[in-house]
């Protein structure tokens, strides 16, 4: 029997700036943290060319059609608009966004545009990034400009990618460490900085719906312990609930407060902060999600290193916090991230208990190595797997009364991992290029391809018999 979902629900794709366009220097780019990134192997593929978006976007654009998409993802790179950061509008870089913008509503495809993917433009960087007010000032001009410039196409935004795992996985991410003296000043910023976006969208873009898009996974207590169930709420607050706590109720939540205080920190706030705080909120919540985590309270110091590994896997401990924990109830992705399709219903279910906004599912997918076979073919029968067992917990999670009214997979076409080059592959569309050889990056439908068009056409999870 075939279930349905609400109309509209399927049809989306996304994807990210850096991960995919390359020409990190064309037409006057500036160069971003992503360009400039601190590296530990420099075997896997970088952001330089990556799977050359930038030059084959109508290649791509097109494929998607044919997939049959409806929405379309993408970030637009702050440095190739304003290349220091703030200041000269660089034209050809608003001009190619814009050209995209056209490209996708030709195509009858609706852009849904994030503000900024992990790459902030290295001139910002250089005056200390987010720890300084000065880069909260930057992006809120940076976004007054984009709502300017394509508000009259684009009615749907995401302010900043991830701020929860960019600052709790900066090494990955970033790689660097932020001191935890800047790390939590950074949050105060990023978070004020999107409430400027959400004001602005507000005001500028006729009908402009906008949103937050952390990365929510709900985090389970290791046993029935007390102890694990205290590492468990100090890590879903300090990993999940501050983000949004801030972005939809305009607060710092007391566990969060609590973290912070022990951790003897303080945060400036500007004179305005406390009432823009409250007054600028989402129309809905995005969030990417992948797995579930499971923490116990660290007891014996020094058998893990303090800080966290990879944005999912369970190497994450804070000394006097929390200590990740493997969860022998799930199995395990190539990548070691535990695979947990029920946990996005519980997330799902307890997200929307608390905030009673709609829900965007922006990101959820397979890492997994794929090959492209000697006839052409590129068999994923695991990313369809990955993909509907997620899917059917949506519609479960929908039948429990979850206003979830969009799913956007990651990725629409390949791109390069964060930290593992693109030897670890999500998308529907196969690119043909290794970690070690650019070569052309052709692109070639995958067996999900195929998948996902059937889903998108029928609105309903084609059985496997057919
Ligand atoms: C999310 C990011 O954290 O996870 C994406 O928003 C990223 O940019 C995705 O690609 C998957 O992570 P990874 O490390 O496998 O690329």
């Amino acid at each position: 029997m075939k279930q349905t979902f609400p109309t509209d629900f399927f049809g989306g794709a996304s994807i990210s700036a850096h991960q995919t366009e390359g020409a990190y220097q064309t037409d006057g780019k500036g160069l971003s943290v992503q360009d400039t990134r601190p590296r530990d192997n420099h075997k896997i593929a970088d952001f330089t060319v990556a799977v050359d978006h930038y030059h084959q976007y109508k290649e791509d654009i097109a494929l998607l059609a044919e997939m049959g998409i409806k929405i379309f993802r993408f970030s637009i790179a702050w440095s190739r608009i304003f290349p220091e950061g703030r200041g000269t509008i660089n034209q050809k870089g608003l001009d190619h966004y814009s050209d995209v913008i056209d490209e996708l509503l030709k195509h009858g495809i609706q852009p849904f545009v994030t503000l900024n993917h992990f790459d902030l433009p290295q001139a910002l960087e250089d005056e200390g990034g987010w720890t300084k007010r000065s880069t909260v000032e930057a992006f809120a001009a940076y976004a007054k400009t984009l709502f300017t410039a394509y508000g009259d196409r684009v009615t749907h935004w995401l302010t900043i990618n991830e701020p929860n795992i960019m600052l709790l996985v900066d090494q990955k991410i970033l790689g660097k460490k932020i001191p935890l003296s800047e790390k939590y000043q950074q949050f105060h910023h990023l978070m004020i900085a999107e409430k400027y976006a959400f004001e602005a969208c507000h005001e500028i873009v006729p009908n402009g719906k906008i949103g937050p898009v952390p990365n929510i996974s709900l985090v389970y207590a290791a046993t029935s312990r007390p102890e694990d169930n205290q590492a468990a709420l100090y890590f879903n607050s300090v990993r999940n609930w501050a983000y949004l706590d801030f972005a939809c109720f305009g607060r710092y939540n007391t566990v969060f407060q609590d973290y912070l205080n022990q951790n003897g920190l303080t945060i400036d706030f500007g004179p305005e902060d406390e009432v823009l705080m409250k007054r600028a909120l989402p129309d809905f919540v995005a969030m990417n999600f992948y797995t579930t985590v499971t923490v116990e309270q660290p007891t014996e110091a020094g058998d893990m290193k303090n800080g966290i590994s990879d944005q999912q896997s369970e190497d994450i401990m804070e000394r006097g916090f929390y200590k990740g924990f493997t969860n022998t109830f799930l199995k395990k992705n190539a990548f070691n991230w535990t695979i947990d399709p029920l946990g996005l219903k519980t997330t799902l279910q307890t997200l929307y208990d608390r905030y009673h906004l709609p829900i965007i599912i922006t990101e959820n997918g397979l890492g997994a190595e794929d090959h492209l076979e000697a006839d052409g073919a590129v068999h994923d029968p695991y990313r369809i797997d990955y993909l509907s067992q997620h899917i059917n917990q949506c519609l479960a999670a929908i039948n429990a009364g979850v206003d979830l009214i969009g799913y956007s997979p990651w990725s629409a076409i390949d791109l390069i991992s964060v930290h593992e080059g693109i030897r670890k592959r999500y998308g529907f569309i196969y690119v043909d290029r290794n970690d070690a050889e650019e070569k052309e990056q052709k692109r070639v439908r995958k067996d999900s391809f195929y998948w996902y068009q059937k889903l998108i056409e029928e609105g309903a999870i084609p059985s496997l018999e057919e």
